[in-house]
This record gives structure tokens, sequence and C-alpha cells, in this order.
């Protein structure tokens, strides 16, 4: 048995990224590769989870290896094996962790299941050694959106959730419909760099102020509603102004949900994770209105704000240097929230 335990193997496929990275002590990372099926997928405007599953079945193990090989280790010299266990499509989940606890049992090394979420907020912990809890942290992606106060690393009070389509589903779904390719929001992030954030209004939904729980699908409704009427009408959509309009929509309630959130636990940083992370708009406007209240916004850099295997890596660290060991029987769970496990 090590005393030190140094390097850690992640792995990550709950959706359309089969991804591997070797991370030093749970903040260096020494390899990140991402295997992106993207292209695949676009021509269908969305990921089709058999597709997804198969194409992890043959891309794990050379991702695997040439995440050792860049990191410059063999196998022998990781010492935790981490990969997620959810939340996820199942098959590609299935395939990750049929892969992680093989590698690990084969040579006695402790396994590590991760929270794809928690991943996602550990990004930033690899970015940004300056964080200091307690922080309260949006997460925000394709699968969920999720405003938590965390008053350690690895401790999540839940403050609120979407109670229908997370952020990044919205966007995608709205994409679809303008006949975008998928992913849909960096798309409608780039028409919205030329347009006007007011010419098109757009409801926001539990806009309540004392509420940290989020809603999408009102948005969703009335943007598929607003296109529907224009293009009855024979004219042209106004794409950029609109997509601007929608853009503006989701950041205006995401940002002013964390903002109060922060403002009420009386923390002075904010952590914002997941792929609607990625986006400019949103950056540059939660961090501009945080400073007015002495809040600094972090947020990790862009290769590590979408699916990676680095984020697992640290979250999986820490997660063992907390205690936790998995068994060989550890199971994917598709439907895992942030604070269940
Ligand atoms: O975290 P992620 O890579 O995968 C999930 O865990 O879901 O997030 C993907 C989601 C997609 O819905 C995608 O459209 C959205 O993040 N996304 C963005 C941007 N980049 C990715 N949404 C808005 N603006 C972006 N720049
Ligand atoms: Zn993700």
């Amino acid at each position: 048995m090590k005393t030190t335990m140094k390097l850690t193997l992640g792995i990550e496929t709950s959706c359309d990224e089969t991804a591997a990275s070797v991370v030093r002590w749970g903040r260096e990372v020494l390899s990140n590769v991402v295997s992106s099926q993207v292209d695949i997928h676009q021509r269908f405007g969305g990921v089709v989870p058999e597709i997804a599953s198969r194409k992890h079945i043959e891309w794990i193990l050379p991702v695997i290896d040439q995440a050792l090989a860049e990191a410059g280790v063999d196998l022998q010299d990781i010492d935790i094996v981490a990969a997620t266990y959810g939340p996820g499509l199942v098959g590609g989940l299935l395939v990750g962790l049929a892969a992680g606890k093989s590698l690990a049992f084969a040579d006695n090394k402790p396994f590590v299941g991760v929270n794809h979420i928690e991943g996602h907020i550990y990004a930033n912990v690899l970015a940004h050694p300056d964080i200091e809890p307690p922080v309260v942290c949006l997460t925000v992606s394709g699968g969920h959106t999720d405003l938590l106060y965390m008053p350690q690393l690895g401790t999540y009070d839940i403050l609120g959730r979407t109670r229908d389509d997370a952020a990044g589903e919205a966007f995608d779904k709205i994409a679809r419909v303008l006949g975008l390719p998928y992913p849909g929001g960096p798309q409608i992030a780039k028409l919205a760099e030329h347009g006007d954030k007011y010419a098109v209004p757009m409801p926001r939904g539990m806009a309540d102020a004392h509420s940290f729980e989020f809603s999408f699908s009102g948005l969703k409704t009335a943007a598929l509603n607003y296109i529907n009427g224009v293009r009855q009408r024979g004219q042209e959509l106004p794409l950029a102004d609109f997509a601007a309009s929608f853009q503006w929509a989701i950041v205006d309630i995401l940002t002013q949900k964390t903002l109060a959130a922060a403002v009420q636990d009386r923390v002075d940083q904010i952590l914002l994770a997941g792929g609607v992370g990625a986006n400019n708009a949103f950056r540059t406007h939660l961090s501009r209105e945080a400073v007015k209240h002495g809040i600094a916004v972090f947020y990790p850099p862009l290769a590590l704000c979408t699916d990676n295997a680095a984020m697992i890596a640290s979250a999986g660290y820490f997660r063992y240097l907390a205690g936790r060991r998995d068994p060989w029987d550890l199971n994917a769970l598709p439907g895992l929230r942030l604070g269940d496990d």
C-alpha cells in the first residue's frame, strides 16, 4: 500500500465526450484528452444514446492510453482510478464505469465513482487555487441547473434547481428549431453577438426574488410561439435580435438568482460551472453585477468548462481524501443528483 496517493486517472463518458485525464494531487492536470462525438451526432440534431454508447466502447481504451502517454506515466504509476457514474446516458456511463473498475481491479487500485455535476464544480478547483469556501455555486449545463451553497469543498446545500428543462437544454432545443447544429448554446451565443437583447421581450420563469428555483419551459414556449408567429406571417426572423433576446432571458434570470443567493448567504465568491458557464455574455454580466457587491466570480477556462475528465479526476481525488471508496458492483445512476451521494 502506497503512503502517497499522487496520481488520479479520471474517466468521463456520461454524454457524447469520451474523455480521460491524469491529474496530480487533485489539482495539476498532466493530460486532458477529450474525444468529441459532436460531428457524429450533429446530423441528428442531438445526441443519439445508442450511437454514443458504441462510440464510447470504440474510443475509451485509446483515449485512456493517450491520456497516460501525454502525462508520461504508465498505468502502474496511477494511484486512484475515478470514473463518472451519473448523471448521464446509461449506456455511456456503463462504458466508462466498466473501464475504470476493470483497470482498478486488475491492478488492485482504489476506485472512486464520481458525480458528473460535482466534477463540473471541481473544474474550478483545478483552475483557481485561491477559491476559499464558503461559496455559492451555480452549475448549469445541458442536463441540470443547480444553485448551491458550499460551506466547504465537497459539501453541497442545494438552494434551488430547475423544475423542468436545464438552461442548456433550452438553448439546444431552440437552436434546433432554428435549424442550427448541435450543441445549440454556442451557436445562439454567436448569433447573439450582433443582436439587440431588448428587441424581443421574453419571459423569466420563477422570477420571484425569494425563490432559488428555476424554470425554462415557459421561455421555451414563448420562443417557439414567437418563431412560429413570424414564420406564419411570412416575415423574416430577426435572427441576431432574437438570439440576443433569448440568451439575455437566460443570462438575466441566472444572474439575478445566483447573485441574490450570494448576497443572502454573505459569501464573497461565486463559482460558475458546467457548459452554459462557457457563455461569454453570462460570464461578463454576472462578473459585472457581482463586483458591485464586492463578490468575485470564478469560472473555469473553456477546455475545463464543458465535459472533460480532468474535472472527474480532481473530484475523485478529493472524494478519495474524504474517505470514499466504491465497490466493484457500483452501478451507473443516470438520474443521480448533486447531494444525493
Ligand atoms: O457541461 P456540458 O458540456 O454537458 C452536460 O453536462 O450537459 O454542457 C453542454 C451544454 C449544452 O446544452 C450546450 O448547448 C451548452 O452547454 N453550452 C453553451 C455554451 N457552450 C456550451 N450554452 C450557452 N453558451 C455557450 N457558449
Ligand atoms: Zn457536463
